[in-house]
């Protein structure tokens, strides 16, 4: 079988490792997928940036458009980010031309996931995105493939590494707000934009993915009331500890009479309980179905390793042939997005 020749748009942290692990894990890739993944080409801003990574032998394209629509790639690996073009021109010509699409850009897929599965469906390539939620943790794999036959009430956690990792950090060293956040994006964890992260809007986008692939309903960012960290100080974190709480900045996506509640606001949690010992850079995701008891995957949410951890095994899913239906089922029975009233639980 011919290998999977493979084009990958963005080589920064998480796009780099990925050229990385594909070289350095190739047997093991091989034999999970049948055949073999090959990095053709790629494209990034800066030709001359070091990488750490050995780009001979794989061909340099000027820009992200014409690695999309490249005639010699099958599956176009997408590591821009950012909502708008160019990551949505780009994946948008990629499923057009029929190939298939890997993209970690949660942003994107918030706000035009089912723009972007429409066309998947209509052309047939795969959309996967693993990477788009808790990096390395397979949550959406557990949504739409391990709990496919089982009622979701509702999905909560820490989706967003930045943000644990800045109140985890403030809480034990008693820095201030803007001293860990500076931290956070010198680890690589934080947004280019890293308001997107402490305003809590890379949490809600993570959130309307989950919502649509528990519920079965539309991925719609704008029904998600949103409250970040960013007026958090040390004092509110002590005032927490006296009281016998944690703060964490949660996400919660919860099926009511009236629709499907989704929301992100730092939460006080008890110190006994499973979430408040969530530390650092780690996410959690809680997942209670019908009639088994609650379901917890913890793991790394960000950093390079991480996601491309992720960005792979969609890779390779791609290789062995495996589509799945980007949000769970058909677009066709997708319900409408009701946003629910805010109830206080
Ligand atoms: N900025 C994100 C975070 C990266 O801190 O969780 C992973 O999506």
């Amino acid at each position: 079988v011919a290998p999977l020749k493979v084009g990958i748009a963005g080589l920064g942290t998480v796009g780099a490792e990925v050229v990385r692990l594909i070289e350095t894990q190739a047997r093991v890739l091989a034999g999970r997928s049948g055949r073999g993944i090959r990095v053709v080409a790629v494209t990034a801003r800066s030709k001359a940036k070091k990488r750490g990574v050995d780009l001979r032998g794989i061909e340099w394209v000027k820009d992200p458009l014409a690695l999309a629509t490249h005639p010699g790639i099958d599956c176009f690996v997408e590591l821009m980010g950012g909502a708008g073009d160019p990551a949505l021109a780009a994946v948008e010509a990629a499923l057009a031309a029929g190939k298939s699409v890997v993209t970690a850009n949660k942003a994107l897929l918030a706000k035009h996931g089912l723009k972007l599965a429409k066309a998947a469906e209509k052309h047939g390539g795969a959309l996967n995105f693993e990477a788009a939620v808790g990096a390395a943790i397979p949550v959406i794999k557990t949504l739409r493939e391990g709990l496919a036959g089982t009622g979701i009430n509702r999905v909560y956690g820490i989706l967003n590494g930045t943000c644990n990792y800045i109140l985890t950090r403030m809480e034990q060293e008693g820095l201030s707000f803007a001293e860990c956040l500076k931290d956070a994006q010198r680890l690589g964890y934080a947004e280019a934009d890293p308001s997107f992260d402490v305003d809590g809007h890379d949490t809600a986008q993570k959130l309307a993915i989950l919502a649509s692939l528990a519920f079965g309903t539309k991925v719609a960012q704008s029904a998600v009331y949103v409250e970040g960290i960013s007026s958090i100080a040390p004092e509110d974190l002590r005032a927490a500890d006296d009281l016998g709480y944690r703060l964490k900045l949660l996400g919660v996506a919860v099926r009511t009479a009236t629709g499907i509640e989704q929301r992100v606001h730092p939460t006080m949690v008890p110190k006994s309980s499973s979430i408040a010992q969530v530390m650092g850079v780690t996410n959690a995701v809680t997942i209670d179905g019908e009639g088994i008891p609650p379901i917890t995957l913890v793991g790394p949410g960000a950093g390079g390793a991480a996601t491309a951890s992720a960005v792979v095994a969609d890779i390779a899913d791609v290789a062995r042939g495996i589509r799945a239906n980007p949000f769970g089922r058909p677009i066709s029975q997708l319900r409408d997005t009701k946003k629910a009233p805010m109830e206080r639980h």
